[in-house]
């Protein structure tokens, strides 16, 4: 397939190009130029920019959204909420009809779930919490929804809890590099795993989605189950490789998954 990722230079980015670039053809986008050893199609394109975005679309078989600014709240909803819009609008004015959507675990399950329940399932009715952050993204999600209602696009959404190994990218917090041995919640995904849910969105026959519009957990399966992530692998097929116990352990990555981010 040829595949359009947005905002696809950032900590996810490289993982997700490293699960697909054997298997499609890519153009990367984002408003920063990918580090240095991407040696594939990069387009400098904004995800608040429609026209743009449009226009980078023409000839795509899916798009892909990793695009996420967290600091500024203007700015957030530009590009989380604006910026589902627009690769929705794209999505319908090419009749691309695969859309993978991108966030964290609270744009569907906030903390009026989080913080009291267990067996959380993504099918639940979205509940994204206070926090503005969760609103950029949890609407931007909406948007994708009712663009799927209209116009018979596929939209599938993959959420996340946090992304590690045993290191955690140090971006956005003012850390230009990898913080090593960090502990991680229980719900941590290793980097390799989620690049390669990615590629089983992409790949998923669209008939084995029981609707137009599905969402996944993409974390490793707990032993107390607090998000069940039952159907990612019962539809996508995907398995994590690195599980909750290799993780606490901080079993190390083997070869090529080791490469931090190498893409
Ligand atoms: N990293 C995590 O632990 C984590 C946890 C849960 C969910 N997620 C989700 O995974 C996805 C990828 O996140 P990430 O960790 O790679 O984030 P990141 O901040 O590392 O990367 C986001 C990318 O978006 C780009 N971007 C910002 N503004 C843009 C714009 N206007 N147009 C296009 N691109 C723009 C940035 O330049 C950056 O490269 C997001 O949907 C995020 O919500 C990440």
């Amino acid at each position: 397939m040829k595949v359009l990722i947005l905002g696809g230079c950032g900590m996810l980015g490289p993982w997700v190009v490293k699960a697909l670039k054997h298997r499609h053809e890519i153009i990367l986008t984002d408003i920063n130029p990918p580090d240095d050893g991407f040696d594939g199609e990069f387009r400098q394109v904004s995800a608040d920019d429609l026209d743009g975005v449009v226009a980078t679309a023409e000839g795509c078989d899916a798009i892909i959204n990793l695009s996420v600014l967290r600091e500024d709240r203007r700015l957030a909803f530009d590009v989380s909420t604006r910026g589902n819009y627009n690769m929705m609008e794209a999505a319908r004015v090419h009749g691309i009809q695969r859309v993978i959507n991108t966030g964290p675990h609270f744009q569907l399950v906030g903390e009026t779930y989080e913080n009291w329940d267990f067996d959380l399932k993504p099918d639940m009715p979205p509940q994204f919490g206070t926090r503005l952050y969760a609103h950029s993204k949890g609407l931007g999600q909406e948007i994708c929804r009712v663009f799927s209602e209209q116009f018979g696009i596929y939209v599938i959404t993959m959420l996340y809890y946090n992304m590690r190994h045993t290191w955690n990218w140090g971006l956005g917090r003012g850390i230009p590099e990898a913080v090593h041995h960090e502990d991680m919640t229980p719900f941590t995904t290793a980097w390799t795993d989620c690049g390669t849910a990615i590629q089983a969105a992409l790949e998923v026959p669209l008939e084995r989605l029981p609707s137009r519009c599905e969402t996944f957990f993409t974390f490793p399966e707990t032993p107390h189950h607090k998000f069940n992530s039952e159907k990612t692998r019962r539809i996508l097929g995907w398995e994590p490789r690195y599980t909750l116990e290799t993780l606490w352990n901080k079993e190390p990555m083997t070869p090529p998954d080791h490469l931090h981010g190498a893409w």
